[in-house]
């Protein structure tokens, strides 16, 4: 498959919405330059509304202009309709595939690494919402759909959000009978969760429950049903982190629960805020990890990953260590782990990253949806268990507290 100005390499990853590939640029003289182009599923255009919105907001996106937030470059249309936006490629993974290679691999992501992720999501934030028009009138950006999916971390320990204004085109094909978004179970705001108009302070939520699913490494609301999570989320009804992973510090919890709080007037107000309150937890315990020491965790997680691939393990043994006795097979693996939401969700089985084509990446999302869920019955992890907490591990700082 090829674009007129771009060569498809490689297909990362199909989701209910698009499909996402690899591709490059090719110019004078030999100029290449790889770039990620996502394909919009010929459904949603085929709704004029859809497509108004879709382009006014990838319009707005291509505004934004900023380290912590993938670049978006282009939006074209084929000569068969289809709507193409190409922007930045990240040589990474995003956070739904690290909590899951994490998990895989018998590891916690460290305290100081997770802070470090969502300070650089909070400035991400802070940039688009304050975004303003040349006339000095703020833009009012919401990304609305801040979830582990849609924060990628490069193998150099960049972290980017994508997906700015998707979610917003997207709600309108979207809404079921009572008129909340379908597919984005457990990664709303409560008033998001009750359909009603939203402020920036529904992404402080969101990097809320980012922070949170990294430091637990399970789902921040996971009823067993979609109306039960529904509940959750319109109440914010969390689990304190520390009841599932203790090793989380009592003051990253707070700063958790507080981003989580149900009202948005008691959350942080603004991003900064919330960058700002990690930040003086990670400098008063001593805990200031760096995108070097991101980049050094991103490689030690997917070389083990990779290990696992090349010994043709499922990951069964690591699991075990996680979720109890191991079961027999991947299939009862995935009985045994998987959360009613991950199936309703019906969005994007496949995963990315994995070798050998979109079938083997389908199974890996499906698998990393499966893990993300909440474990029935699990109890709260022992200080430093998981095995992340060894002399190496950027984290064992963090854990020991300042
Ligand atoms: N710019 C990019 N560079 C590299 N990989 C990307 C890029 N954008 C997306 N991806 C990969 O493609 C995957 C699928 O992206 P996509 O946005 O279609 O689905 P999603 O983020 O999982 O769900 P959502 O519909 O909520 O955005 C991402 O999770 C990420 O792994
Ligand atoms: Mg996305």
């Amino acid at each position: 498959m090829s674009l007129k100005k771009f060569e498809i390499l490689e297909m990362i990853a199909k989701g209910g919405m698009a499909e996402v590939y690899k591709a490059k640029t090719t110019g004078l003289q030999g100029f290449e330059k790889e770039v990620c182009v996502k394909k919009i599923l010929p459904h949603l255009t085929e709704d004029d509304s859809f497509v108004n919105m879709f382009v006014n907001e990838a319009k707005l996106a291509a505004t934004l202009n900023y380290a912590n937030v993938v670049q978006v470059h282009d939006l074209c249309v084929s000569a068969g309709g289809e709507y193409f936006i190409v922007m930045e490629y990240v040589n990474g993974k995003d956070l739904s595939d690290v909590i899951r290679a994490a998990q895989l691999a018998g590891r916690e992501v460290p305290a100081d690494i997770a802070v470090y992720i969502a300070r650089e999501v909070c400035k991400g934030l802070f940039y688009a919402h304050s975004k303003t028009d040349p006339s000095g009138a703020n833009l009012n950006i919401i990304h609305r759909d801040i979830s582990p999916h849609n924060v990628l971390v490069s193998f150099m320990g960049e972290v980017k959000i994508t997906d700015f204004g998707i979610a917003k085109a997207s709600s309108i094909m979207n809404k079921t009978a009572v008129g909340i978004l379908k597919g984005k179970y457990g990664y709303m705001s409560p008033e998001q969760a009750r359909g009603q108009p939203l402020d920036h302070r529904s992404d402080i939520f969101n990097t809320g429950i980012v922070l949170y699913e990294l430091l637990v490494g399970e789902r921040c609301f996971a009823g067993s049903s979609d109306f039960s999570t529904l509940n959750l989320m319109r109440n914010a009804e969390v689990t304190p982190p520390t009841k599932i992973n203790r090793s989380v510090p009592p003051e990253v919890e707070a700063i958790v629960l507080k981003a989580l709080s149900k009202e948005r007037g008691d959350r942080y107000q603004d991003a900064l805020a919330l960058e700002g309150a990690l930040a003086d937890w990670a400098k008063k315990a001593n805990s200031v990890a760096t995108a070097t020491e991101l980049a050094r965790f991103m490689r030690e997680l997917f070389a083990q990953a990779e290990e696992r691939e090349k010994a043709g393990s499922t990951g069964v043994l690591a699991l075990s260590s996680v979720v109890g006795p191991a079961p027999k097979s991947e299939a009862e693996v995935a009985r045994h782990q998987i959360n009613p939401l991950a199936g309703a969700e019906g969005r994007r089985p496949q995963g990315r990253g994995r070798p050998g084509g979109p079938g083997a990446r389908q199974a890996s999302r499906h698998q990393g949806r499966a893990l993300a869920g909440r474990s029935p019955g699990r109890g709260p992890r022992p200080r430093g268990a998981g095995g992340g907490g060894g002399a190496a591990d950027p984290g064992a700082r963090a854990r020991a507290g300042p």
